[in-house]
Parts: C-alpha cells; sequence; structure tokens
C-alpha cells in the first residue's frame, strides 16, 4: 500500500501536516487489523521512500518520531497476534535508536506466520534493484559472467524475494503513479487506485479494493483460453 494523502488532509483541516501523519499512523492499525481479520497474509506499507528525506526537516523529524513511537507501542501487541515484522530499505540511513529497534522488533517477532508485515523505510525500487545487483556480485564473487545475471539469480537478492510477489498493489490520495515503490517485484502486480486520502482509509474501502481485484483477469502474459486450459 502507498499510504499517500496526510498533508492534504491535514491541510483541509486547517492543521499542521504533523497532525496528517498522526492520522495516518492511526489508519495503519486499522489497515493492519483489516489484514487480519481477512486472512491476508503478507502487507507492505510504503512509510518513507529514499526521496522523503528531502521534505522539510521538521516533517522528517515528526515522521521518525512517529516511527519511533509506534516501534515502542505496538510491537509487542503485534507479536502476540502472530505478525512477523520486518523492514526494508537502506536502513543505515536512519538513527541507531531507530535501527536498534528496528531490529529487536524483526527478532522478536521472526517466528510469526499469520502476518508478514513489511515497512518500506528509506526505500526505492530502484535503490532495491541496485542494491540487488550488488550483492549478487558480491556473493558470486569472480566467478559472476554475464551468463549468470538471470531474473531468478538477482531476483533471489531483491527485498521481500522469499514472500509471494504483491497481488494487488493499493495507492491512496488520488494520484494514478508507483512512486518508485516495489517496482521488481510488483510486474504482475494488480493496481487500485482511490482519491481518499490515507488518514480516512476503513474496512469497507478495503473491502472494496479486494473485491474489484478479485473481479480481474490475471493473465500474466498469456491469453483468457490459455488460463481456462490451467485452471478448471
Ligand atoms: C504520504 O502522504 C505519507 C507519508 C510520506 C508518510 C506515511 C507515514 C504514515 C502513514 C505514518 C507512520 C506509518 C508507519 C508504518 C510507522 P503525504 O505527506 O505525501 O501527503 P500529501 O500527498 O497529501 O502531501
Amino acid at each position: 500500500i502507498i499510504m499517500d494523502g496526510n498533508g492534504r488532509w491535514a491541510e483541509q483541516r486547517g492543521s499542521s501536516r504533523s497532525v496528517g501523519h498522526r492520522a495516518g499512523a492511526k489508519a495503519v492499525q486499522c489497515v493492519i487489523e483489516f489484514c487480519l481479520e481477512s486472512k491476508i497474509e503478507c502487507l507492505t506499507l510504503f512509510a518513507f521512500s529514499s526521496e522523503n528525506w528531502k521534505r522539510p526537516e521538521e516533517e522528517v523529524s515528526t515522521l521518525m518520531k512517529l516511527f519511533l513511537r509506534m516501534l515502542n507501542t505496538e510491537i509487542e501487541e503485534l507479536n502476540r497476534r502472530g505478525v512477523c515484522i520486518r523492514f526494508i530499505g537502506q536502513r543505515s540511513d536512519f538513527a541507531e535508536e531507530i535501527r536498534l529497534k528496528m531490529h529487536w522488533a524483526e527478532t522478536l517477532t521472526a517466528g510469526n506466520s499469520v502476518l508478514h508485515l513489511n515497512i518500506a523505510g528509506s526505500y526505492g525500487g530502484r535503490w532495491d534493484i541496485v542494491n540487488a545487483c550488488r550483492q549478487l556480485v558480491a556473493s558470486e564473487g569472480p566467478d559472476l559472467t554475464p551468463e549468470r545475471i538471470t531474473e531468478s539469480s538477482l531476483g533471489r537478492h531483491m527485498a521481500l524475494a522469499d514472500q509471494p510477489e504483491p497481488d494487488l498493489l493499493i495507492r491512496t490520495g488520488g494520484d494514478c503513479r508507483i512512486s518508485n515503490f516495489l517496482l521488481w517485484q510488483s510486474a504482475y502486480t494488480e493496481f487500485w487506485f482511490t482519491p481518499v486520502l490515507w488518514p480516512d482509509i476503513n474496512k469497507t474501502i478495503l473491502q472494496t479494493a479486494i473485491l474489484d481485484f478479485a473481479s480481474r483477469e490475471r493473465r500474466f502474459g498469456l491469453i483468457s483460453e490459455q488460463l481456462r486450459s490451467v485452471v478448471p
């Protein structure tokens, strides 16, 4: 999910953007609840992009404080509910206090499998692809010939390679673009856009997205006839 629209939600109320982000954090709890109730097994939230560091210092600072507060207050409950938490993105960009909490949250919840909750922080799809290339080179050493670079060998080093590729990408806030989210992983993902601003998201809207998704024919490059012969 690309959680867009916190700033505009706040502006509409004559409040500061920070107020919008705090309301956005509450919406995060609603979505996690929805996933748990609906037995959705993987949820990836775009919390902070590689480019978001360029926002005004005050806004970045608010987001970091919010991030830390959520790490301090939510993780134990999520752990009790069987949520496995993972952070994807350039972790070294974050302050040490946050990095330590991320590590703690991942370690604490590593054995859980009810819901895999991935938080993308200082993440960019292009960063992910470059990072995977670097890891592939590092792992293969001098043996790396051009032929050994395949979708499968590179794909193994992308973030979330051990999870299914996303079925559905939801973006709130009215813009119809991917904004450097999971570029590699969303090659065959279905997209669903809504003008609803992120803090206004609710379970009914999420249910509408899921129903729309369920009505789509996913062809993965094939034609309908071929799909009918594979799927009874
Ligand atoms: C985009 O809205 C939202 C963000 C850049 C931050 C998202 C953060 C949260 C929802 C809260 C914390 C979440 C977690 C998982 C800890 P925008 O500011 O770009 O809105 P605008 O397009 O209306 O300006």
